[in-house]
């Protein structure tokens, strides 16, 4: 079964078409992060309209690549929450068209569902029960799952998400938009000992990640002697190189060490046999290293490849033929809703 997977949740626009759920024939991805980086972050009015530009050359392109035409796609899937509105419109109208038009099975798909789906991409198939820390730049979630398209969050942040985390330490230190790869890159250079930073202290397996960006804020004033006043671009311009070095490492291993502390409380208190890592903050190499190192010899672990960890339409076409083999039966594709929040299930 061919699936052409297409997703625009936020700034990427992309589009694959994936056979059985796990062969890749194509896979395009057209990055804003040029267009979005200029601003320090996604500014959503401008996300929607470049996707508006890039989706119908995205989709073409992936039906190209893979020497296909529309009328040998099986299904259509498309990320349809949550996300921004704007650019969720622009994905989801595009493939209710391209259904609508050519008569083909019509999947929504959910996109933390499909970020955890991107590891069956790699020629291995997870074995259940399992469990996946969605990880991105929206969400932090540790999902326990017994078989296909069965979704129990048992641990969520309470407030920021770790990539918005890495984000917004990035803005602090002076780094380039998106935060994650910059932090890393900065990190190799940086003692991760230096700055302590606090593990805060939350209950069950929820995080919550404000508190250490705000200890990173505080930190570097301290480091520089200025006013808790001073706002994080004045602190920049103070910054040497191996400070921010120094700063991003700690921050990194801290941030990696509290995800690894709940994966262990987690894996406790369920008998699961293969561990996931999905979403953006899963292309980090430290945390990906520290989590083979605490679970290759109780488990089997998974990550995707990191062009697959951040969005893409190749994990939600593999998304949506699991949904299908679990019985999922086509959507109206007259009457899909999109919603900017909603909880995986
Ligand atoms: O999954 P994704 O592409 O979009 C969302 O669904 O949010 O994730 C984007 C997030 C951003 O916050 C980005 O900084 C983070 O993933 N990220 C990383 C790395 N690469 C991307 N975080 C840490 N280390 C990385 N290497
Ligand atoms: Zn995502």
């Amino acid at each position: 079964m061919k699936i052409l997977g297409i997703e625009s949740s936020c700034d990427e626009t992309a589009a694959a078409v994936v056979e059985n759920g796990s062969q890749i024939l194509s896979n395009v991805i057209v990055s804003q992060i040029d267009i979005h980086a200029a601003y320090g972050g996604v500014i959503p009015e401008v996300a929607a309209r470049s996707h508006i530009e890039a989706i119908q050359p995205v989709i073409d392109k992936a039906l190209s690549d893979a020497k296909l035409n529309i009328e040998d796609i099986d299904a259509i899937a498309v990320t349809h929450t949550p996300g921004l509105v704007g650019s969720l419109l622009v994905g989801t109208l595009a493939a209710r068209g391209i259904a609508i038009l050519h008569n083909i099975p019509f999947y929504p798909v959910h996109h933390l569902k499909s970020h955890i789906y991107a590891n069956w991409l790699s020629g291995h198939q997870p074995e259940f029960p399992l469990l996946a820390a969605v990880i991105s730049g929206g969400h932090t979630q540790i999902i326990y799952m017994e078989r296909h398209d069965s979704f129990e969050i048992i641990g969520t942040t309470r407030d920021d998400a770790i990539g918005e985390c890495f984000d917004k330490v990035a803005k602090i230190l002076g780094l380039p938009y998106p935060g994650g790869p910059a932090i890393a890159k900065a990190a190799e250079k940086g003692n991760p000992d230096k700055y302590k930073l606090p593990i805060p202290k939350v209950d069950n397996l929820d995080f919550s990640f404000s508190g250490i960006k705000t200890a990173v804020l505080r930190a570097v004033q301290k480091e520089l002697n200025l006013p808790i006043t001073t706002p994080s671009y004045e602190l920049q311009k103070h910054l040497n190189a191996q400070q921010i070095a120094d700063f991003a490492a700690s921050f990194q291993a801290t941030a990696v060490k509290i995800l690894l502390q709940k994966l262990k409380k987690a894996a406790k208190n369920h008998p699961a046999k293969s561990i996931l890592l999905a979403g953006g903050v899963s292309a980090n190499a430290l945390l990906r290293e520290e989590l083979l190192k605490t679970f290759q010899n109780s488990h089997q672990v998974f990550f995707p490849e990191p062009k697959l960890s951040t969005d893409n339409g190749a994990m939600v076409a593999s998304a949506a033929f699991y949904s299908i083999k679990s019985g999922e039966k086509a959507s109206n594709p007259y009457e899909l809703d999109i919603s900017p929040r909603s909880i995986i299930q």
